[in-house]
């Protein structure tokens, strides 16, 4: 079974509840559809029903079981302006403003929904920036308890099963922190690692990457990633991880038993992969996905205190309905 229908399959043991908040772009109405048929998870787009509807009539789709939601007539916008205010007043958001975002930015009303609890989820992207997308997230719904940095991963699907869990890894941060430092590095080595639990039930074998193992090169870019190895390793001392290792210590045991002899990641078939930045991290997929054939899946973003991911703008119907599955299992727990 591929990845993605091993996160379809689990989304459906227990359904949860995800809105859109790009209501009325096409491909989401469709996928919104999709997913409800297909039993991945209940619902709701946010936009102006009149729309939608018509672009449900142009594109031939059936919304029977999608929920629409408009903030203009919607019983709980007043609630939700009063609370952003609440929560962003030290911020110095005035009460005008806080109503201004509920009733006209559907990414903000979407996220309020999330964060009063009236959703489990939330994925938009389709047509806002990864950035317009994070923002309202990260000022409203915060980081999980524990967790000190919102960051990304991604689930990497190689050709070749030699490597991570049946050629099966994650790849983080690829799209979110561009220089992490030591302490927001440990925070995405452990959120990757909980992401390898929550989506793929697998249990992680974490790699710190660098351009030197174990000592072997000497400069601050490398004492950040042994910072953070031990960082992570006193955040969540059941992860087996470890660093600094070069790719191929990590990943070749004769170059692990050379370079990083005893350790108990090195040559073990490491299913995480945590980038010292994101010019690494995200060279280092593209080049994975490009030059290896492999299939990249995400970004996953992690760290939140509730599940809320991004779309590339580029993205189909199926790659949605892929994405609000991963959410959907993410809200699981
Ligand atoms: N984790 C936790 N909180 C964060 C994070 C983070 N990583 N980043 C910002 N915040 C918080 C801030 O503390 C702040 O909170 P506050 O308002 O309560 O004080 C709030 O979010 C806004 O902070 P800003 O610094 O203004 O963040 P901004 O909104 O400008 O940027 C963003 C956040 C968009 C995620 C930024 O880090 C970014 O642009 N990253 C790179 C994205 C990118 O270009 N990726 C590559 C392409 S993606 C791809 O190829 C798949």
């Amino acid at each position: 079974m591929s990845v993605i229908d091993q996160i379809k399959a689990k989304a459906k043991t227990q359904l949860k509840h995800i809105v859109l908040a790009e209501g009325d772009e096409p491909r989401t109405v469709q996928a919104a559809a999709k997913i409800v048929a297909e039993g991945l998870a209940k619902i709701t787009l946010v936009g102006k029903e009149e729309s939608i509807r018509k672009v449900a009539a142009e594109t031939g789709t059936d919304l029977t079981g999608v929920t629409l939601v408009d903030p203009a007539t919607y019983a709980k916008s007043e609630a939700y302006a009063e609370k952003l205010c609440e929560l962003r007043q030290k911020k110095g958001m005035t009460p005008e403003q806080a109503k201004d975002l509920v009733y006209n930015n559907t990414l903000y009303f979407a996220t309020m929904m999330l964060k009063m609890d009236d959703a489990d989820g939330m994925v938009a992207g389709a047509i806002n920036s990864t950035g317009n997308v994070l923002r309202p997230a990260l000022q409203i719904i915060k980081t999980a308890p524990g967790i000190s940095t919102v960051s990304s991963c991604f689930v990497m699907e190689l050709p070749n099963g030699d490597y991570g869990d049946n050629g099966v890894m994650l790849f983080g941060d690829c799209a979110v922190n561009i220089e992490p430092n030591a302490d927001e590095l440990a925070s995405i080595a452990v959120a990757t690692a909980k992401t390898s639990r929550e989506l793929l039930s697998a249990e992680p074998r974490v790699a710190m990457l660098s351009f030197s193992t174990k000592g072997s090169a000497k400069h601050e870019v490398v004492t950040r990633v042994q910072e953070a190895t031990q960082k992570a390793h006193e955040l969540a001392p059941d992860i087996q991880l470890d660093g600094e290792l070069q790719a191929d210590a990590a990943l070749v045991p004769e170059v692990a038993k050379l370079k990083a002899p005893g350790s108990t990641v090195a040559g073990n078939r490491p299913n995480v992969l945590i980038f010292p930045n994101l010019a690494a991290g995200n060279i280092g997929y593209k080049l994975v996905q490009r030059l290896a054939g492999a299939k990249a899946i995400g970004p996953i973003i992690q760290g939140l205190a509730k599940p809320v991911n991004d779309l590339s703008r580029g993205c189909n119907v199926e790659e949605i309905v892929n994405t609000v599955a991963a959410v959907a299992v993410k809200a699981q727990g």
